[in-house]
């Protein structure tokens, strides 16, 4: 949620910075802007829109300097304009970039206000900039500045602070929201995230919570929230350079789609020793929990979510131990019930979404045995600040709406319930049948890629809709809330899922010939409630798209249309199902026209509340 990207060095960083923003632009996009110093002077130019608004105005005018500060924003704190766009300036001395929420800037903000400083924006990054001013007063040094006005700010915070007396430095501070040094060859780079630097550097170090840093050309200084100068080495970065490119695909989403044979199987490697899923790939404490785990409490938001919710199912009913999953906005904010010798579970791509992470803290208040996250980045929060991890390998995922961390996400759930109930008792043969379906899913996700075309085509009956219903059952119920929810995101049509078994309560009045229902029906032992359920839509007109088995007892007729999964085992099926559905939502969104990979109003990472 919003990008940082900052550069100290000996050449003009402007293009730099750009090009860091670009990589970040999927993580807001409403508005961008720059503040390079030159000849101690900070110029800076912000434009509402997307990067390409920015680097258009710098193509014209542009900004020589080698030390500099950008920002894609997000908004939170004001609309989309250019007057909130960052970076926010007080003076002509200081500018300010920051991602995440000042909670108390009302109550600075007035003090500041009867200091004689004028706020010209309606965002509360506006007031770290004068506050950073203020205490420059008194300390005459940019770090100690900082370092005393992050001890006055409630809320989150990854910023990075430029002042024109000290042109060789920038001074970063984090607290909730990720801020990450790359090293250059007598330059230094910073940036909420390492892919807007990998063109430049492949060194890494990402600061702590609480620390602040002095960066410069040659040196980093890290301290601690007691101002501890703190040591730490850069580590080389796994993440592909050309992650951040789209390479033969006109969206980052379709790329993404055709990469899950791909990141499933990394997400595997090494994972399935001689047929086995051992407890060790989860962290060395695993074999002791998972031997005395008795309930596991599962909270993520959106699509994560989406893969808690079939998690309960293959949890109750392979490992036989009660499993509750809960939105974490949710849980976060109720009082709840921990049952004795739980494990809490997060499951997050990033691993920095706030609301996840606040429920985290909390469990750990509240007495769960251990905490395990299910998480795509290594090194963020929920990673660092969990007992147990499990890391999903699908590398960068740029496009907004989730594919291939759902898919992998999915993938390591199944393999962590296998393993939980390998530790419950659940038999060998049974054990094999898991491992056996876990190593079919690269292979029988390329099988549903083929049914692009005819997706595509399927795609040209809901561009003029403006509602539609998934229905599911079982483990398929969270899919089909997935699908409704892929499609909302991307193509803005209203979506809604449905447990099939629920239609008749309510939902059934709103079919009609005008309605299409996207039904998730593989072959198993709830496919005959669920035919009798489509019977009930067919009696109605509504429209239905089918995506069953093979083999499945559905043919092509008036008002049914059936799309072929191949699937061979029913406790993978979801995670092959998910597949087809990706794939219309993806085409309903471009025939529609609409931005695929950076949708209205959303950004990846949601890292405030
Ligand atoms: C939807 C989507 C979001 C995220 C949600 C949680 O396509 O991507 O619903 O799943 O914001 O994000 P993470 O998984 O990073 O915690």
């Amino acid at each position: 949620m919003c990008g940082i990207v900052g550069a100290v060095a000996q050449r003009d960083v402007a293009e730099i910075l750009i090009e860091g923003l670009r990589r970040l632009e999927y993580r807001g996009y409403d508005s961008a802007g720059v503040a390079i110093l030159n000849n101690n002077d900070i110029q800076r130019v912000r434009r509402l829109g997307k990067v390409k608004e920015l680097s258009d105005a710098l193509e014209v005018s542009p900004l020589p300097g080698s030390t500099g500060i950008a920002h894609t924003r997000w908004a939170t704190h004001g609309e989309p304009s250019e007057v909130n766009a960052h970076p926010h300036i007080s003076g002509s001395d200081f500018a300010v970039v920051h991602n995440g929420i000042i909670e108390n800037h009302e109550e600075l903000k007035e003090q500041l206000k009867t200091k004689g400083y004028e706020f010209v924006s309606a965002t509360d990054t506006e007031v770290i900039a004068h506050l950073i001013a203020e205490e420059y007063k008194n300390f005459k040094d940019l770090l100690k500045a900082v370092q005393s006005a992050v001890k006055q700010l409630e809320g989150a915070y990854g910023a990075v602070v430029m002042n024109r007396n000290n042109p060789e430095e920038l001074i970063v501070a984090r607290s909730g929201s990720p801020l990450v040094v790359g090293k250059g060859i007598g330059e230094m780079f910073v940036a909420s995230d390492q892919l807007a630097l990998l063109p430049v550097t492949r060194q890494f170090l990402y600061l702590e919570e609480g620390e602040v840093a002095r960066v410069t050309r040659t040196t980093l200084d890290i301290y601690d929230t007691d101002e501890k100068l703190i040591e730490r080495d850069f580590e080389e970065s796994s993440v592909q350079h050309d992650a951040g490119d789209k390479g033969p695909y006109r969206h980052f989403m379709m790329k993404e789609i055709h990469e899950q044979p791909e990141s499933i199987a990394s997400t595997l490697e090494g994972r399935i020793i001689n047929g086995e899923i051992t407890s060790e790939i989860f962290g060395v404490k695993a074999k002791e929990i998972f031997d005395e785990v008795e309930a596991i409490q599962i909270v993520a938001c959106g699509t994560s979510f989406h893969a808690a919710m079939v998690t309960k199912y293959w949890c109750e009913s392979l490992a036989n131990i009660p499993c509750h999953v809960e939105i974490a906005s949710e849980y976060r904010y109720r009082k709840s019930f921990t049952p004795q010798k739980a494990l809490f579970i997060t499951i997050s791509q990033s691993g920095e979404t706030a609301d996840t992470l606040a429920a985290l803290r909390l469990a750990k208040e509240k007495g769960f045995m251990a905490s395990l996250t299910v998480c795509n980045v290594p090194g963020s929060s929920l990673v660092r600040e969990s007992d147990l991890a499990f890391m999903t390998r699908a590398g960068a995922e740029i496009g907004v709406a989730s594919t291939k961390a759902f898919t992998t996400q999915l993938a390591g759930l199944l393999m962590l319930v296998g393993c939980i109930a390998k530790h419950k008792g659940l038999s060998e043969s049974e054990q094999a049948d898991i491992v056996h379906a876990i190593e079919a899913i690269p292979r029988e996700i390329q099988k549903a890629l083929e049914q692009d075309s005819l997706i595509e085509q399927l795609a040209e009956d809901f561009s003029e809709k403006h509602h539609s219903l998934f229905l599911g059952r079982g483990e398929q119920y969270p899919i089909a809330m997935e699908g409704a929810l892929k499609l909302k995101e991307i193509s803005y049509i209203h979506a809604e899922a449905y447990a099939a078994g629920e239609l008749k309560h309510g939902p059934l009045a709103l079919i009609d010939h005008e309605m299409p229902i996207v039904v998730v029906a593989p072959k198993n032992e709830l496919l005959e409630k669920l035919k009798s359920n489509m019977e009930e839509v067919r009696a109605r007109g509504g429209q239905l798209y089918v995506f069953a088995d093979k083999d499945a007892p559905f043919k092509e007729e008036d008002g049914v249309k059936v799309v072929r999964v191949e699937s061979a085992h029913d406790i993978t099926a979801p995670i092959i199902y998910t597949i087809p559905l990706q794939l219309l939502s993806y085409h309903v969104a471009v025939i529609k026209g609409t931005d695929v990979d950076q949708p209205r109003n959303l950004a990846k990472s949601v890292t405030v509340e």
